[in-house]
């Protein structure tokens, strides 16, 4: 894995000698945040040594390199998901690579089903915690200490600094922001009435199928981490709606601008 990043990273270093210091992950329907960025380089997947492709419908599969202010960015216009049968390896390959082309502060985007009862479809859900119930560990197997610690420290996995900055981010911009558990299941199917109801057992605000991979291994090479979710659908016996992916899409689209401003800010001014 050292040496596939590692080649991975001269590929990139050898194109562009630009050094992100954010690396950002969006999520379904949030790719327009790309429009934020002056872009000084584009990078299809297709091109980079060792990269997956992403296959989901409105996921674009490149790196995008530029500036947001006075600030480098890379961005990862579409992500890799487990349910497209990528290994969790696979999967968080590209938070590896980040990190050695320069990243110290990743920012992740997602759309998430809610089951906390104060959600509504559109709301926005700064992710405080999670909790990982996906079936397999991007750190299972021969632990690389030149990437980090056999056991990893979860006590904060998001950045409470960055959170309590968003938060002042979204006062300031009166831009209504929940704060939430995010609980991370395999899918690629949406949850049953019951698994809605086991994820708010269990504690979570809300439910999605990505994440949890890229900030756990974000976490192992001690990144900086920031997630967003989007609530594209509510999870409970009185709203329990047949969920499309569709749907999903056109309510992330909604949310866009506001996620889109909120992490802007947060770039500009952390
Ligand atoms: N469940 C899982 N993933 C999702 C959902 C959901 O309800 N909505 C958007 N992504």
């Amino acid at each position: 894995m050292w040496e596939l990043v590692q080649e991975t990273v001269n590929y990139i270093k050898n194109k562009t000698n630009f050094t992100p210091e954010y690396g950002v992950i969006l999520g379904s329907g949030l790719g327009s945040f790309t429009d934020d960025i002056q872009i000084t380089f584009t990078l299809p997947y297709s091109e980079i040594p060792n990269f997956p492709v992403s296959t989901v419908e409105g996921h674009k599969g490149a790196l995008v390199f530029g500036t947001i202010g006075d600030k480098n960015v890379v961005a990862m216009q579409g992500r890799f998901h487990y349910y497209e049968g990528y290994s969790m390896q696979e999967v968080t390959f590209p938070v590896r690579v980040m990190k050695y082309i320069g990243v110290t502060k990743l920012i992740v985007s997602n759309a998430s089903g809610g089951v906390n009862p104060n959600y509504k479809v559109g709301s926005i859900a700064i992710i405080k915690d999670h909790i990982n119930m996906m079936p397999e560990h991007p750190l299972r197997g021969k632990n690389d200490s030149r990437f980090g610690p056999r056991f990893v420290n979860m006590s904060e996995p998001y950045s409470l600094a960055m959170i309590a900055k968003v938060k002042a981010i979204a006062q300031a911009e009166g831009i209504e922001v929940h704060d939430g558990v995010y609980l991370g299941l395999q899918g690629p199917t949406f949850e049953t009435l019951h698994e809605y109801k086991m994820v708010k057992v269990v504690g979570a605000d809300c439910v999605g199928m990505s994440t949890v991979p890229e900030v756990i291994v974000a976490r192992h090479m001690e990144l900086e981490t920031f997630g967003i979710s989007v609530i594209t659908d509510i999870g409970s016996e009185e709203h329990l709606e047949s969920i499309t992916h569709e749907e999903v899409l056109k309510a992330a689209k909604a949310a866009e601008p506001k996620v889109r401003l909120l992490i802007k800010e947060l770039i500009r001014q952390y």
